[in-house]
């Protein structure tokens, strides 16, 4: 089964979607983690204004793993995991840049692919629902209002020790939104058929109840659709 979800920065989806795979013993794909792993891979390298011809042919050549364990999506740079490295504001506004591209897109789309041989998945980023898993078993947007995706913002930056002023994560936010919004490939919308779902006012608690209660409608749907091709 797999479970693609959707939605802008700070709507929650990180948080929900490793809770949610959790629940439902699977393995919690998060393709943002992919996009920066690849900035800064390639801000390593000084490639992150490389042109086309130049990704294309780097990219498979790149150190850089993505293997899934222990229900894990684990990233790895020459065998060694790669973690805070990939989410300060530098590498937030990087990702943001080569999720643009498209030999990018391309290199990722197959192995974010590939991990769906895994069993149950719960898919998570911008265009899950739309391009990577079209056929996905559901389908779920998350939003909430921009304001409160940047207090998010900030307390998670102030969890890291990362002193963030809140204008700015505002205003970051929005300048992520209306390049991911209108990027010419892969942009970030609903996909046909998901369920939205507004976080703004349900704690992390009441959306993952939300989300399981979806989950088992299309399981039960799944069920009693293969039980009456049997019939
Ligand atoms: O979810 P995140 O903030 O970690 O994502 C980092 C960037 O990667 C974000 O600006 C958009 C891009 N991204 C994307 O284009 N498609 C995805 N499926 C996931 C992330």
């Amino acid at each position: 089964m797999i479970v693609a979800i959707d939605g802008p920065a700070g709507s929650g989806k990180s948080t929900i979607s490793r809770l949610l795979a959790e629940r439902l013993g699977g393995v919690y794909l998060d393709s943002g983690a992919m996009y920066r792993a690849v900035a800064w891979a390639l801000a390593q390298n000084r490639l992150l204004e490389a042109q086309d011809t130049v990704l294309e042919r780097v990219l498979p050549t790149l150190p850089l793993d993505f293997a899934v364990r222990d229900g894990r999506l684990h990233i790895l740079w020459k065998g060694v995991p790669l973690g805070a490295e990939i989410r300060t504001p530098e590498m937030t506004r990087a990702a943001s840049a080569v999720a643009q591209r498209e030999p990018v897109r391309r290199f990722l789309l197959s192995r974010q692919r590939g991990v769906a041989h895994e069993g149950l998945v719960v898919a998570e980023g911008r265009d899950m629902g739309s391009v990577v898993f079209p056929d996905a078993d559901v389908k779920i947007f998350l939003t909430a209002t921009l304001e409160e995706r940047a207090r998010r913002r900030v307390a998670q930056y102030r969890d890291q020790g990362i002193d963030a002023d809140f204008q700015e994560v505002l205003r970051s936010l929005q300048a992520r939104d209306d390049a991911d919004t209108n990027r010419s490939i892969a942009p970030l919308k609903p996909a046909q058929g998901a369920v939205l779902v507004d976080t703004s006012h349900l704690t992390i608690a009441e959306v993952v109840h939300v989300l399981m209660n979806v989950v088992e409608k299309a399981a039960k749907k799944q069920a009693g659709d293969g039980k009456s091709r049997a019939d």
